[in-house]
């Protein structure tokens, strides 16, 4: 009997297949994102333990090339809550993270040493620190869910990077990532693990398939998807409308076509780009 927490996830589409009984893996099967928060403190040493579990990532060559700004002060997180296209949980919740592509570090460590190392001017190098940016954030995730609280990234944190900038007083060879909002899920506002595509839409075997029609391509993910916003009490919507209307014109990345202007402001620049 498939699982149930696989029936929620995929619907119609779960796969048929028995699940070890690991509290890992059941916390991370349950996920769901929290946009409705009580105001109330956060358990002592919250900070620390999910830094701990986002240091505990890998990261590459251990270059460790992140930072994270927690951002508790109410008037900083309002500020925040308006540059990310007002959304009411960063003022709600009593933690915002901030996570941060940071290659400031070894340029200072270079400067130390009075040498200037060339390669934290490729595209690959901004790449390698994003990536162990969000390893670190996702292990955070992990880790406060397991401790029962709920969060929501900020992907709007780069709608206005100069600004947030600002607000975080970072300086040059930094960049904002996303941000995290972490706090106590409101219980009358319970979230609900949202459907995601077929695993076949997603899991290629040996080589990549390119499906040959929409309906091989997400199966019945869109009236899945449908069905979950309905329960909700949401807005019904078609997933692969939705999608391509959300890349459809520049204006509809919300400021996030300017990543490339906004990062050479930040003072990152790319050799391999530029020449
Ligand atoms: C990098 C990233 C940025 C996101 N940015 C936002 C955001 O700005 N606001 C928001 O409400 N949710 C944001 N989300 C949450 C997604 O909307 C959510 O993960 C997705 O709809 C799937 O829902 P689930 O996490 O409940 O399964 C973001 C998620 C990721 C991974």
């Amino acid at each position: 009997m498939t699982p149930p927490v696989l029936q929620a996830r995929y619907g119609a589409q779960a796969p048929a297949v028995s699940l070890p009984h690991l509290p890992a893996l059941d916390a991370m099967l349950h996920h769901r994102t929290v946009r409705h928060f009580l105001g109330d403190a956060l358990p002592e040493h919250t900070i620390e333990t999910l830094v701990a579990a986002a240091q505990s990532a890998p990261t590459s060559s251990n270059l460790q090339t992140w930072s994270v700004i927690a951002v508790e002060s109410q008037a900083r997180r309002d500020q925040l809550a308006q540059l990310v296209g007002q959304q009411k949980h960063l003022s709600a919740a009593p933690l915002v993270l901030v996570w941060l592509a940071d290659l400031s570090r070894i340029e200072r460590l270079g400067q130390a040493q009075g040498r200037d190392p060339a390669g934290l001017h490729y595209l690959d190098t901004f790449l390698m620190a994003v990536i162990d940016a969000t390893l670190a954030a996702q292990n955070a995730v992990v880790a406060a869910e397991a401790m029962g609280l709920g969060t929501c990234y900020i992907g709007g944190m780069r709608n206005q990077p100069e600004q947030v900038a600002q607000v975080l007083g970072t300086p040059r060879q930094v960049f904002p990532v996303f941000g995290l909002v972490v706090g106590h899920p409101d219980p009358a506002r319970p979230a609900a693990i949202k459907p995601r595509l077929p695993q076949s839409a997603v899991l290629h075997r040996e080589q990549y398939h390119v499906p040959a029609t929409a309906q091989e391509e997400i199966g019945d993910y869109n009236a899945a998807l449908a069905a979950f916003m309905r329960a909700q009490g949401m807005p019904e919507v078609d997933w692969s409308t939705q999608v391509v209307d959300r890349l459809m014109t520049p204006e509809s990345l919300s400021g996030r076509h300017r990543l490339y202007e906004a990062l050479r402001n930040a003072g990152f620049g790319y050799t391999d780009i530029d020449g």
